[in-house]
């Protein structure tokens, strides 16, 4: 791949130079205006492939590339994972009930540059219990971020994060995790989403990832399913999740992935 930028850590972490913010920034503002884009369309009654065949539209459109078409052997533009789906759920012609939750995730490639965010949203009426545990995943990826700068570790970020979810009594899952990215998907570090402050690698400014917990209603314990994709909680409790990729810089860290309308709660489509 075509990953010669900066340098590499001992930890085997890629830094990146200032100027590699600004592709970073136009590749994270698009899969998020997409994100945006599609909160209108996910209503009761409509199949998530119909959602996804929109969003690749979308990223057509834009001149853009999704990352996920061909990626492992994986078919579509985005992954949408429903209720108790922890993540890589496969579009289909399964339609969306009342008072369902959804993530999609999209992951677009924009001048070399990967952008990769998820976000939560509802067809139909959002539940009481299911609006808590949107509400607090969404939070518990801001006490990660909020752990980011220079001198901290990764391990500050999944203790900060687990600490978080596990006081209001859901857990974190443990077999997926965030990841390097720049003008590579997937890159050293594995950002694990619990641990203990003071362990892990160093964070340093130019590194780039994604932080990205998984937060089930039940027992943190998944299993994926046949298709070899799809993760689903094995308790077959809810579970939510929410991405953004970002940069570190010199006092803590820009979010390439930030909502250009501002739509984090499922409701606001
Ligand atoms: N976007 C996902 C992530 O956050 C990866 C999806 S890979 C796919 O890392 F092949 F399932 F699309
Ligand atoms: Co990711
Ligand atoms: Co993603």
């Amino acid at each position: 791949m075509d990953d010669t930028r900066g340098r590499i850590t001992r930890d085997g972490i890629r830094i990146y130079e200032e100027a590699d913010f600004a592709g970073m920034h136009a590749a994270g503002r698009l899969a998020a205006q997409i994100l945006d884009d599609i909160a209108p369309m996910v209503q009761v009654g409509v199949a998530t492939s119909v959602l996804d065949a929109a969003i690749e539209k979308m990223v057509n459109d834009a001149g853009a590339k999704s990352a996920t078409i061909g990626y492992k052997g994986y078919k579509h533009a985005s992954c949408i994972s429903v209720n108790h789906v922890v993540c890589h759920g496969i579009p289909g012609e399964k339609k969306l009930k009342d008072g369902d939750i959804l993530n999609i995730d999209v992951t677009v490639i924009v001048d070399g540059w990967f952008g990769d965010t998820s976000r939560m949203y509802v067809a139909g009426k959002l539940g009481r219990k299911t609006e808590r545990l949107i509400q607090i995943t969404h939070d518990a990826l801001f006490e990660g971020i909020n752990a980011v700068k220079p001198g901290n570790t990764f391990g500050d970020i999944g203790a900060a994060i687990q600490k978080f979810v596990e006081a209001q009594r859901m857990s974190v899952v443990r077999d997926f995790c965030g990841h390097g990215l720049g003008r590579v998907f997937h890159s050293p570090p594995n950002v694990l989403h619990y641990g203990r402050p003071g362990t892990g690698a160093v964070l340093e400014e130019g590194m780039f990832f994604t932080i990205e917990p998984m937060v089930n209603l039940g027992r943190p314990e998944t299993k994926v399913l046949a298709d070899d994709w799809t993760a689903v909680t094995r308790d077959k409790s809810l579970s939510a999740q929410f991405e953004h990729s970002i940069g570190v810089t010199e006092n803590g860290c820009e979010i390439f992935t930030l909502s250009p309308g501002g739509k984090y709660h499922p409701t606001w489509g």
